[in-house]
């Protein structure tokens, strides 16, 4: 048992996004106990904690909740910042086809899985659901490397039975990539416990996006997936990113909206043709065009959109319009999207995320406030995950997931900090989460583990 005494600064209980300010706890001498389980035991003042807990002092350092990235390719770990010459499509066919497919060498991918995971480490994301490899070897690498580390990981293997000449090396027909995809879940789902609902470790079913695969594939997705909700296993995917991306979907599917295609609407003007992979396990990155009915839909389904406003700068997708979306009820949770995302931390993300729906059009600019990018960026994504009865949060009963924030390993960040009023919280939240960079992220502990590459 050990506690942890420093700056606490969390959303507790189960708030809604709008909800998530008067739900903001900052303790300036704070504490939490984690149990030899990694359960938190105690989350509070320092002046009241029980005795008999070796006390880890981490002041002047903050405690905040790890990290909760829903959307990241592990296959383009080195691809940040590759020119593309254009926008999503070609930026795919250019750069990121021929750079997945340098993962079919297994050595290549276990030096990938094992930068994959440091970096991951360095910025504090304790909890990622990851755009996996085509190659299961590159999969296999990634989730024992993850196991190794001691990170919590979603993932399942990319998908695709469609493309462009330069997606070739990523393709297998139809029934390869079920065979692989089960494969990959039997093998990999709960394989830390035995059990999803004490795993570290997570599989998925995902589709690289509705143009890498075609209606029949989907049918037989949905087939697969229908037989494995039960078990917790994660369906994810890419959702209106794009507006050529859009319009080759209608064209190629003949629906009325994309998100139809993931919902088994899939016959001629998008009527039922299979099993819907939309639910309250699913994810879906972007969202950046939807109509008011594909919104309603995700959140009747209690579907998960994966927002990456870095992404969506980097490869000029437009924005997703925070009010219209939240509005609606559809859950929004922060997603870097390395690579089409050039940042690993996902607190540089909420900076991005702050400042394009700032920038959005006159009557939807809206300026968020530091609770609600934390919400984003940690309880959103917990429950994203359906996770938010174990993560998310520094409350009694959570398990241990939380990253120590050291202000002074960054120049100037004390000194910002320092002119805040102490019992400004907010803007002191703001500050540090729009502030912070990969330099402040000191240590990083995952169900009360330190974790390290
Ligand atoms: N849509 C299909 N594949 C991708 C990808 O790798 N990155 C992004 N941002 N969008 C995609
Ligand atoms: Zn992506």
């Amino acid at each position: 048992m050990k506690a942890y005494r420093g700056h606490l600064i969390h959303i507790t209980g189960a708030p809604s996004l709008a909800e998530a300010p008067d739900h903001l706890v900052s303790i300036p001498d704070g504490a939490i106990i984690v149990d030899d389980a990694g359960l938190i035991t105690y989350s509070g003042e320092f002046l009241t904690l029980p005795t008999g807990a070796e006390v880890v002092d981490v002041r002047p350092g903050f405690l905040l909740p790890g990290f909760i990235d829903t959307h990241i390719h592990f296959p383009q770990t080195y691809c940040t910042n590759a020119f593309g010459g254009g926008q999503l499509l070609n930026w795919l066919e250019r750069c990121i086809f021929p750079a997945e497919a340098a993962l079919a060498e297994p050595d290549f991918a276990r030096a990938a899985a094992r930068d994959f995971c440091a970096k991951r480490i360095s910025v504090g994301t304790t909890t990622a659901l990851v755009f996996g490899s085509a190659f299961p070897d590159a999969q296999d690498a990634l989730f024992e490397e993850s196991m190794r580390t001691g990170l919590r990981t979603i993932s399942g293997r990319g998908i695709q039975t469609v493309g462009p000449e330069s997606a070739g090396a990523l393709l297998t027909d139809e029934q390869t990539a079920i065979e692989l995809t089960t494969a990959e879940i039997t093998r990999w789902h709960a394989a830390d416990t035995g059990d999803p609902r004490t795993a570290l470790l997570h599989a998925a079913v995902v589709p690289r996006f509705a143009l890498s695969v075609t209606p029949d594939t989907l049918m037989a997705l949905g087939e697969l997936y229908d037989g494995l909700r039960g078990a917790g296993v994660y369906f994810h995917t890419h959702l209106s990113e794009n507006t050529a991306e859009i319009a080759a979907v209608r064209s190629m599917y003949g629906v009325d909206d994309y998100l139809d295609a993931y919902d088994g609407r899939f016959g001629p003007g998008s009527s039922p043709a299979g099993k819907t992979l939309l639910g309250s396990h699913s994810v879906l990155a972007h969202a950046v065009h939807c109509t008011d009915a594909e919104l309603a839909r995700m959140a009747e389904t209690g579907t998960s959109i994966a927002h990456c406003p870095t992404s969506q700068l980097f490869l000029g997708s437009g924005t997703m319009p925070w009010r219209r979306t939240t509005s609606s009820g559809v859950n929004v949770a922060l997603g870097t999207d390395v690579s089409a995302g050039d940042e690993w931390l996902l607190p540089r993300v909420l900076n991005d995320c702050f400042k394009v729906h700032m920038s959005e059009a006159a009557h939807a600019a809206t300026s968020l406030v530091g609770a609600e990018l934390l919400y984003t960026a940690t309880l959103a994504g917990a429950r994203a995950l359906a996770l938010a009865d174990r993560i998310g949060n520094l409350d009694v009963g959570r398990e241990a997931d939380f990253v120590v924030v050291d202000p002074e390993r960054q120049r100037l960040l004390p000194e910002m900090l320092a002119r805040i009023d102490a019992e400004d919280t907010e803007s002191l939240l703001f500050t540090l989460l729009t502030g912070m960079r990969d330099e402040s992220v000191a240590d990083v502990y995952v169900r009360g583990r330190r974790v390290s590459a």
